[in-house]
């Protein structure tokens, strides 16, 4: 694919403690706080990709599938899956570690849409991408798909 780049160039891994200010009354962390965290990686991956800055666009899906604990740490991972002229798509997903027992689950899963942009504000084009392990072929192949539903969900949200 002329001008396209390896998926792999934007993936992003960042770790963070879970806090007691970070947690709710059962001692788990609160959703706006892993959004926080999952805004700040997806913006990393993307800016890797488009070398340019980035706003965010949308959070087109969350899943909190577990919780994460006080204690806990969570290891984020980042990778722009789908591109179009201006916008990414970048998939997150957070695994929670008890780093006592070495136990690991997922906790959250979600996709974003980010829009590079020039200096003024205005959206500018990103490179295409290819995926080159299975992992990234699987996210890489759905990408058109939920990239119709997102300009669906825009017209109809107008
Ligand atoms: C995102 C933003 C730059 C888009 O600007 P715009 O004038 O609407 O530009 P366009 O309509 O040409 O859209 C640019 C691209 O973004 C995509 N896009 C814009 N809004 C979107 C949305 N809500 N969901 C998904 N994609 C969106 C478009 O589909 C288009 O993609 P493409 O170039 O790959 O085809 C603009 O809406 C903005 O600055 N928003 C605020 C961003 C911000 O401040 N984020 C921080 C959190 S508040």
């Amino acid at each position: 694919m002329e001008n396209a780049v390896p998926m792999k160039q934007s993936r992003t891994i960042q770790s963070r403690l879970v806090l007691p200010p970070d947690t709710n009354h059962h001692l788990s962390i609160f959703g706006g706080k892993v959004l926080a965290y999952i805004d700040e990686v997806a913006a990393i991956a993307s800016m890797k990709h488009a070398k340019s800055e980035i706003v965010t666009a949308a959070f087109d899906s969350v899943d909190f599938v577990s919780p994460a604990n006080v204690g806990d740490i969570l290891e984020l991972e980042a990778i722009v899956t789908s591109t179009g002229t201006t916008s990414m798509e970048v998939y997150v997903i957070v695994k929670a570690l008890n780093f006592r027992t070495g136990e690991q689950k997922i906790t959250t899963e979600s996709f974003i849409t980010t829009v590079a942009i020039d200096s003024k504000g205005d959206p500018i084009p990103v490179p295409k991408i290819y995926p080159e392990t299975e992992e990234e072929k699987v996210l890489y192949e759905k990408g058109l798909l939920r990239r119709q539903q997102r300009l669906e969900r825009r017209n109809n949200s107008k």
